[in-house]
């Protein structure tokens, strides 16, 4: 009896993921590093120096302005946190100036708000911002220390380290980590540092040691950036698609919305593309002063839903229109999925005429909810014509579902998982459907 079951459990389990049981779906949160760099100035810029201040601010906005509830629920300390020099017993210590109540008090600051706390390593000598690294000799030591002070999250950098050396160090930290017994994520930059392509990159290996892996160049405050990434993650998508999963997510960097570098459609596109990829949410921005349009782009519940979908399939890049549109699509649980149509056009809104037969979907009558405007459009067969303007350089972003039958139609109860978890609008009503079709399954 066992032996079938096992060989079944064998065929149908095709990806495996670092087995810590941690980040079933893209981590979320905020992170140090885009928005507030190696500024170590506290003298004379103490709001936006590094130090224990910065990250217990950006928990209290987290636990305070509706983050937490939508699932932001990390605070992760990036580059400059440490010491210049480890303490006697060889343990990196957090700078007394900048961090003074050190970081397990600062990890308990927001574990007591129901937050988790990342941490920044780097394997080499040095990091990247030239503080003490982690050398081969150094990973049991520095795995526990960072379970000691009860952190929960490490990512961990390959400035100032050669090939082998990451080849021994990233699997050495992961089964370190695991050693401490202490549930710590953990993201790997090795693929960043090594072109981000096989035969040089073994993603089957990084899904095992790893919970997520950054694969390309650090984001930077512009369009220009999140385009340039968009790109190379979307050019090598026969690659990197497949291994995304639960547990194990390629990492295109952090949200920029809300900083200075992108217009209100321009973060609409980051926030629609990150949530396509299965993209880890974390933001590095300055959570005081968002604006109320950059918060309602990054709080929007059915884009959270659609990065967050159980499922964990990472989507694609369908078509490149001459026309300078693109289009992207992800399937999600329930037989729903996501589709993107973004421009990359410099004119004027542009309307783009297609079908959802002309993307792939089979025939049938769906529904589609436009994440951005809230409105939904029903009566939609796959052959149906439709046309959608599409700003420059923004987005028009849907949340498609087929349409169901319903055992009672009274019953407005909202699509279970988005209910469960995401604050939706109103008109995101869905019936329990009576007899689903098998080719929805
Ligand atoms: C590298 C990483 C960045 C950031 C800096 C810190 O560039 O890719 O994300 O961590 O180092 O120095």
């Amino acid at each position: 009896l066992w032996l079938p079951l096992i060989s079944l459990l064998a065929l149908t389990s095709a990806t495996s993921a670092l087995d810590n049981g941690l980040m079933r779906t893209p981590p979320m949160g905020w992170m140090s590093w885009e928005r507030f760099r190696c500024n170590i100035d506290c003298e004379n810029d103490p709001k936006n120096c590094i130090s224990e201040n910065l990250f217990r601010d950006m928990a209290d906005r987290l636990a305070e302005d509706g983050w937490k509830e939508m699932g932001y629920d990390h605070v992760m300390i990036d580059d400059c946190w440490s010491s210049m020099l480890r303490d006697k017993d060889g343990r990196l210590q957090p700078d007394p100036q900048r961090f003074p109540g050190g970081i397990a008090k600062l990890a308990r600051y927001l574990h007591d708000r129901g937050l988790k706390l990342g941490i920044y390593g780097d394997l080499g000598t040095h990091t990247c911002g030239g503080y003490p690294g982690t050398t081969l000799d150094k990973i049991d030591t520095d795995a526990q220390t960072f379970a000691s002070w009860g952190v929960d999250f490490l990512k961990l950098d390959g400035c100032y380290s050669n090939e082998e050396e990451q080849q021994k160090g990233y699997p050495l930290m992961s089964k370190a980590l695991n050693a401490t017994g202490r549930p710590i994520g953990y993201s790997c930059s090795w693929p960043a540092y090594r072109g981000g392509l096989p035969p040089s990159v073994n993603y089957t290996l990084l899904g095992e040691i790893c919970n997520l892996w950054r694969n390309y160049d650090d984001i930077q405050d512009s369009w220009d950036s999140v385009q340039d990434i968009t790109d190379w993650f979307f050019d090598n998508q026969e690659i990197l698609q497949p291994e995304a999963g639960p547990g194990r997510w390629n990492d295109p960097d952090m949200l920029i919305i809300g900083n200075f570098g992108l217009s209100v459609d321009q973060s609409r596109s980051q926030m629609a593309l990150w949530a396509i990829m299965a993209a880890p949410l974390i933001m590095s921005n300055n959570l005081r002063t968002l604006s109320s349009e950059a918060r309602a782009i990054l709080q929007n519940g059915a884009a959270i839903a659609i990065n967050q979908d159980p499922m964990g399939v990472q989507g694609r890049r369908l078509l490149q229109e001459r026309s300078q549109i693109e289009v992207y699509w992800r399937p999600l649980s329930q037989s729903a999925s996501a589709l993107v149509f973004l421009s990359r056009r410099q004119d004027m809104p542009y309307r783009y005429h297609t079908s959802l037969a002309k993307l792939n979907y089979t025939a049938g009558s769906y529904e589609a909810y436009d994440v951005f405007t809230g409105k939904t459009l029903s009566g939609l067969s796959a052959a149906t014509e439709f046309t959608v303007s599409i700003n420059p350089s923004g987005v028009v972003m849907w949340y498609v579902y087929p349409k169901m039958h319903y055992e009672h139609p009274q019953d407005d109860g909202r699509y279970p998982y988005f209910r469960q978890k995401y604050r939706m609008s109103s008109s995101l009503r869905f019936h329990k459907p009576r007899v689903v079709p098998p080719s929805l399954l």
